[in-house]
């Protein structure tokens, strides 16, 4: 906690940036409720004279969006464009407090991403060194080791990546694969030079920075174990290998400003994008960057999960470091395990898993999962699993059982016995400074992001109140309410008025949870919005209260849940890779590979009608797309855009018949929403064609 001499806090805080070649999942979601959960507890201690970031931006860069981009016939950049498009309303409907969003891709990142280069490369950590690769010699680029397979050097097993054998469990080198083949071309790779460039980390200096600056008791302590084994004892060996921070083109990134055809490896710039947002952020008000990260006040987080804690905890912490000043050490990185489903891992295919999209477009209320996830979360890297009967009792029976049910009881007699006029005396009752007392310890608890102790303690207050109020059983005064004494009455109003003061305060203690509640409650009470530092500020004496609107809806087993988990099963059958195969584009697989075996009740869920062409024009900006006017026999026309430029011209398609997917979710793209999607043949060669039935057929007709 600051003291008097302290110096204004100058906070910044990140999630990670998740890579822009698909929607949020629920993952992502649980990691933006966490860190928003933290930040908007921080955000009430904070003085008007402290500063606090909370940024995200998209991770742009690397080979799979590149790829994935190419697959679809757009540009990396219209793919992207396409995600980030989808960002607002995932980033709003769960109420995330970000002050910015940005882009990996952007200015600011190209900028910061070349400064800190040319300062580690000053300082002598950073060398050239020409390596062997695998390359796709039909595909014309050097192949990450996720595009390579081939058997199992040691037990033979077919079809492995080439980093390690699924079958066997033994790690090796794509080099040592036996028959490799590229998963992009089908071809077999060859091996060739190239020169890259490697950041020192196995530098003495990078060790001892790094020893230190991980045990100091400021990590998570599975998170600091888990680094005393990468980084080796005191005594033994340096186990720090240097890094490979450079790609060769093509490849979708950042240019190294000193050597042509060279790019920062995705990993390189993707956390300076937590600085390129917080400096995209604070130019809004004209704060430069640097002063903002010189200034004494400042401390910088990070939350993440831990799949990613060693970029985060050796490279990232390390680059800042000897990239030097204007650039500062992270104060700390907050890992957090996995969101799983009934004890499962998240899974499209096995239909596990919730679409946060979907969650809000079924109408669940997003504090429902706010709460639920505050309820479980801890400051330990454990993996945390949604179960949806535990969820429904959680608020069901705690949120609004417990704590929303204080202020409908209270709401009813306020309002007709005392025209929702609060009393004179309640506020020294013992139960409001009970209640008042924890709030240090509850403030403690969220510091330390435990969450869920936090959360018990606020039931445990309310279960409390509850129970004071049953005792009290203003019900029975009240039924005589006409023949009372004036003390009498004074007692029953005082009784309904701490119920309000506590139900105050509990809101206090849960709105960094609940953000939306807890400004209705302010509403309802008729007070500014509360904070940590006004706690003590009681509602005053004969203050008149507003009207008790309905604060939250119960979750609905039927209604809400079983409903989600249905609809996701048919979004994942939607998107099974059965209907990938259909997509009019290069196929990211060879097309010498079968898919896997469907049955026929899988196939009749993709609804193939026969399409009639009206119009075909080309997309402004797009190189890749032809918008297409479809008539398949309903009232209206559809509209789909078809990655089929290279192969058509426009008026060469216009009444022509053909195939096409209709009931594919519609898809937003930057040129406007598809909905549906063509059928066309391609493979290794060039040339798309597109199918087309025998003629006599109607559009509308079913294909099966
Ligand atoms: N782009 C990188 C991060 C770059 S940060 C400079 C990345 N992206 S990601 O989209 O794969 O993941 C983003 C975040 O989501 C990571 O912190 C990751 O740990 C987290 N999660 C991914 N799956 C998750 C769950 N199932 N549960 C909780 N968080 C999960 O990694
Ligand atoms: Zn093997």
């Amino acid at each position: 906690m600051p003291s008097a001499t302290t110096p204004p806090r100058r906070i910044f805080i990140s999630t990670a940036l998740p890579y822009a070649n698909g929607p949020f999942h629920i993952g992502h979601v649980m990691e933006y409720i966490q860190a928003d959960i933290w930040v908007r507890h921080v955000r009430l201690q904070l003085t008007d004279a402290d500063r606090l970031y909370f940024v995200c931006a998209d991770d742009t860069h690397g080979a799979p969006i590149m790829l994935k981009a190419e697959a679809e016939g757009l540009t990396p950049q219209e793919l992207v464009a396409r995600i980030a498009a989808t960002r607002p309303k995932c980033l709003n409907g769960f109420l995330i407090s970000f002050d910015h969003w940005h882009s990996t891709d952007s200015p600011e990142n190209t900028e910061l991403s070349q400064d800190i280069y040319r300062k580690l490369k000053a300082r002598g950590l950073i060398y050239p060194k020409t390596i062997e690769q695998f390359y796709d010699p039909v595909k014309g680029m050097f192949l990450p080791d996720r595009y390579i397979k081939g058997e199992c050097p040691k037990c033979g097993a077919k079809d492995q990546y080439g980093d390690a054998c699924e079958h066997c469990s033994t790690v090796y080198n794509a080099t040592e694969l036996l028959n490799p083949y590229s998963t992009l071309s089908g071809a077999t790779p060859v091996l060739k030079t190239s020169e890259h460039h490697f950041f020192k980390l196995s530098d003495p200096q990078c060790l001892a920075f790094l020893r230190e600056w991980t045990q100091q008791g400021r990590l998570q302590s599975e998170v600091s174990n888990k680094i005393r084994e990468w980084l080796g004892d005191e005594a033994g060996e340096n186990k720090l290998v240097d890094w490979d921070i450079s790609r060769d083109a093509p490849y979708f990134g950042i240019e190294i400003p000193d050597a042509p055809g060279k790019y920062f490896y995705v990993w390189l710039d993707a956390p300076i994008g937590y600085l390129a947002s917080l400096k995209a952020r604070l130019r809004q008000e004209g704060i430069a960057l640097d002063d903002f990260l010189r200034d004494p006040g400042i401390e910088q987080y990070h939350f993440i999960g831990k799949d990613i804690i060693y970029f985060h905890t050796l490279f990232w912490p390390a680059t800042l470091k000897f990239a030097g000043d204007p650039y500062h050490v992270p104060d700390n990185v907050f890992v957090h395990g996995f969101i799983t489903f009934s004890g499962e891992k998240m899974s499209k295919s096995r239909g596990t898993g919730i679409s946060p999209e979907l969650y809000l477009d079924l109408g669940l209320n997003p504090e429902w999962l706010r709460y639920y996830l505050a309820a479980k979360l801890n400051d330990r890297v454990e993996d945390l699993d949604f179960n949806p009967d535990d969820f429904i009792a959680r608020v069901n029976s705690d949120l609004i059982g417990k704590y929303v049910n204080i202020a409908s009881r209270t709401a009813t007699f306020i309002k007709k016995y005392f025209d929702n006029r609060l009393g004179q005396q309640f506020a020294a009752l013992p139960m409001a400074q009970e209640t008042l007392q924890q709030a240090d310890a509850i403030a403690a608890l969220y510091e330390k992001r435990q969450f869920s102790a936090a959360v018990r303690q606020i039931m445990e207050l309310a279960d409390k109140t509850n129970a004071y109020w049953d005792q009290q059983a203003p019900w029975t005064l009240a039924k005589r309410f006409d023949t009372l004494s004036d003390a009498e009455r004074a007692a029953l109003h005082d009784t309904c008025s701490v119920t309000l003061e506590v139900f105050r305060l509990l809101t206090l203690y849960l709105k960094p949870i609940l953000p939306k509640l807890s400004g209705d409650v302010e509403h309802f009470l008729n007070i500014a919005p509360l904070n940590w530092r006004e706690a003590t500020a009681t509602l005053p004496p004969g203050h008149t209260i507003n009207d008790y609107t309905h604060l939250m809806t119960r979750i609905d087993p039927k209604q809400h849940i079983d409903r989600l988990l249905e609809m996701q099963a048919q979004k994942n059958a939607a998107s099974a890779p059965a209907a990938k195969s259909v997509v009019a584009s290069t196929p990211s697989t060879p097309t010498t590979q079968a898919s896997p075996t469907i049955t026929i009740d899988d196939f009749m869920k993709v609804d193939l009608r026969v399409a009639k062409i009206v119009q075909a024009e080309a997309v402004e900006g797009s190189d890749k797309l032809l918008k297409l006017t479809l008539d398949i026999g309903e009232e209206k026309p559809r509209t789909v855009f078809a990655g089929i430029k290279s192969a058509y011209a426009p008026e060469q398609l216009i009444g022509r018949l053909t195939a096409t997917v209709v009931n594919l979710a519609p898809r937003k793209m930057k040129f406007g929403v598809s909905e549906g999607m063509v059928l066309a043949a391609s493979g290794e060669t060039p040339g798309i064609y597109l199918l087309q039935p025998d003629s006599g057929a109607q559009p509308g007709m079913k294909i099966k």
